[in-house]
């Protein structure tokens, strides 16, 4: 099939179906300027998780662990979403059926959720957020989750973010290596992966479990899957149409 018989497929598929789960990685966002994982210039290219994604890397030095932490609040604070985020939050917006399921802890989906609905009713728009937020912060010692926007000041350890109810110190509310999705979201992603007749893939490397797993559900459940990457992945092997595109190009082509 040519390339353009290979957008239209796809546009046949997504717009056929009566659910669509469209699940998000890293990708999506290099068009906005955030530095993917794996590729060239990925972040896991010149830091090792192992130093800075882990309860216990926390547990030995949160200085260290914040202060990463602080610069990609810092770097994506001054990113805007691009033209992929904003297909698919018009996307979602525009029609009944659209669970949105990220890998990103960005924020810019939400960002363009607002824009695109000029800042009212955008729930339909708000991912599911698999691996948490940079946006976000958790105690370590009550539990308690709230939204935080500010600069982390990690200069020294008594500096670090402390917990506005119990004085313990907060971490950033991130799923690490080695720590479990948060049981409702998954458990929310799952359903939908199940329900979908298509889910559609974009910017990941699907190398990351549970969530590269949501399109094989979608797949083993009856569904298609549509795959927009400018790179195969493994799951090109079970996806009806593979998009050699990046997001930000192909997402407004096949979405608007
Ligand atoms: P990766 O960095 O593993 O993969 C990024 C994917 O995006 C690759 O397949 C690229 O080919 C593709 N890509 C690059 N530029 C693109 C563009 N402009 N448009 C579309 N695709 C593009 O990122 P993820 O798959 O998201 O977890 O990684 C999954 C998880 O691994 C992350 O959520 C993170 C990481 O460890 C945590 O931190 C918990």
């Amino acid at each position: 099939m040519s390339g353009s018989a290979l957008v239209a497929r796809a546009r046949e598929l997504v717009r056929g179906a009566s659910s669509v789960l469209v699940l998000t990685g890293a990708g999506v966002s290099a068009e906005s300027g955030v530095p993917t994982f794996r590729g060239e210039g990925g972040l896991w290219r010149s830091h090792r998780p192992e130093d800075l994604a882990t309860p216990e890397a926390f547990h030995r030095d949160p200085r260290l662990v914040w202060e990463w932490y602080g610069w990609r609040r810092d770097l994506v604070s001054r990113c805007a979403p691009n033209p992929g985020h904003r297909a698919l939050a018009r996307l979602a917006l525009g029609r009944s059926g659209v669970t949105l399921v990220t890998q990103n802890v960005d924020g810019l989906h939400e960002v363009a959720a607002h824009e695109e609905s000029g800042g009212s009713a955008c729930g339909a728009a708000l991912p599911l957020e698999l691996h948490g937020s940079l946006f976000r912060v958790r105690c370590t010692r009550c539990g308690a989750r709230a939204a935080d926007r500010a600069p982390i000041d990690a200069t020294s350890a008594g500096s670090l973010p402390r917990c506005a109810d119990c004085g313990g110190l907060l971490r950033p509310d991130i799923v690490w290596f080695g720590e479990s999705l948060d049981p409702f979201v998954i458990e929310a992603a799952v359903r939908a992966a199940e329900e979908a007749e298509v889910c559609l893939v974009a910017g990941t490397s699907a190398l990351v479990h549970p969530a590269a797993s949501l399109p094989l559900v979608t797949a083993r459940s009856g569904g298609q899957v549509v795959e927009v990457n400018p790179d195969p992945t493994p799951l090109t092997a079970v996806a009806a149409v593979s998009l050699r595109a990046t997001s930000g190009e192909m997402l407004p082509l096949l979405l608007d």
